[in-house]
């Protein structure tokens, strides 16, 4: 995808184009010494915005790049993904990967403006829309037991065919996943207590992620797919520690199983349940850590979280156990 120059002054007169390579094993320090040459060759200086036209790659990637540039210049996000739309570009955090961990080097700083149109979701790959899908049902399963029910039967991405995001239903959808979002780091900006709640799925979904991206670089685990993944062995881990019904764990896992690659992640649940030194260094990377103890945020009801909660390796395994099953059946 690319990102874009242009003066504020000028905003039409000869913006410069910086197109990079697609996908998360981009999203490195190569990729930003080669934003920061070119912002440079094109002579931007304090006034430049950057316009951040792409995934949540791009969005976090430019981000990073325009807010450490010259110690920062301005920057917009324009998301072109439901992921993107729905969260990555909203809240601030901007980062890279960096020694095969997700998101190590970053900052948060806001951007001057977001602007969201659903209209680019009609050219996205299922794949990929499954992919947001997963992160707007997390933004439903942390806030809005509603939402969650909108979620259920009506705004599936389901075939190929099924062009996403034209329905009011699904527009509507789009909206308020965002809005929780919005909601959530507004109160919360730099992740001190609440905004914590939004890594739901992400203490075992990043880690999984990590892993993939070494493990199967042709052809990782999508952020959200591991995300789901995440999803179900923390709400193993909110049913045994935290009391959520077990009605809604199945519910939550039989609308998940028919989304996402159940194969890969079977492998990946298989290989970090083995021991796989590369899952559980970056497991024990996670930003919520305290010391040597893992840190989760579990749900006791739909819309109902709770977080730093101190959850033992051995209860680790046992959820990716659960979740190694949920891909086999
Ligand atoms: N900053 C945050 O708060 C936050 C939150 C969640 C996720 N993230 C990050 O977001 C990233 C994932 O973002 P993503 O899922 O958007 O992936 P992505 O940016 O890799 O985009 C997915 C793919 O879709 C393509 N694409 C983008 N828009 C398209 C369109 N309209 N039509 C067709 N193809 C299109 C891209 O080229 C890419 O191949 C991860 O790095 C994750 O860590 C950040």
């Amino acid at each position: 995808m690319f990102a874009h120059i242009a003066r504020k002054v000028q905003l039409c007169a000869l913006p410069s184009l910086i197109c990079i390579e697609t996908g998360e094993q981009y999203k490195n320090i190569d990729t930003c010494s080669y934003i920061w040459r070119q912002l440079l060759a094109a002579g931007a200086d304090r006034q430049t915005l950057l316009l951040n036209l792409g995934g949540g790659v791009v969005g976090d990637m430019g981000g990073f790049a325009a807010a450490t540039y010259q110690r920062g210049i301005g920057f917009i996000h324009l998301p072109t993904t439901l992921l993107a739309q729905i969260d990555a570009a909203i809240g601030g955090k901007l980062a890279i990967d960096f020694d095969g961990l997700k998101n190590m080097v970053g900052l948060f700083r806001q951007p001057e403006a977001i602007f969201a149109d659903p209209f680019f979701l009609a050219t996205l790959p299922t794949r990929q829309l499954r992919s947001g899908y997963a992160e707007m049902l997390k933004h439903a399963l942390i806030a809005d037991p509603e939402q969650f029910a909108v979620l259920d039967p009506d705004t599936l991405p389901r075939t190929e065919a099924h062009t996403w995001g034209q329905d009011p239903r699904e527009v509507a959808a789009i909206s308020r996943a965002a809005a929780i979002k919005m909601a959530v780091v507004r109160d919360d900006p730099q992740e001190k207590g609440r905004r914590k709640i939004l890594n739901f799925g992400h203490t075992i979904g990043h880690a999984l992620e990590s892993w993939s991206l070494v493990r199967q670089p042709n052809d990782p685990l999508l952020h959200g797919e591991a995300i789901a993944a995440g999803m179900i062995a923390e709400l193993y881990l909110s049913q045994q520690v935290a009391g959520f019904p077990t009605a809604q764990f199945n519910r939550v896992a039989t609308r998940l199983r028919s989304l996402f690659p159940q194969q890969m992640i079977k492998t990946a649940c298989q290989a970090a349940f083995n021991g796989d030194d590369l899952f559980w260094h970056a497991l024990g990377k996670d930003k919520k850590n305290v010391g040597n103890s893992y840190r989760f945020v579990l749900l006791r009801q739909i819309g109902s979280p709770i977080w730093d909660i101190e959850i033992n390796q051995q209860d680790i395994k046992k959820a990716l156990a659960i979740c190694r099953e949920w891909a086999s059946n």
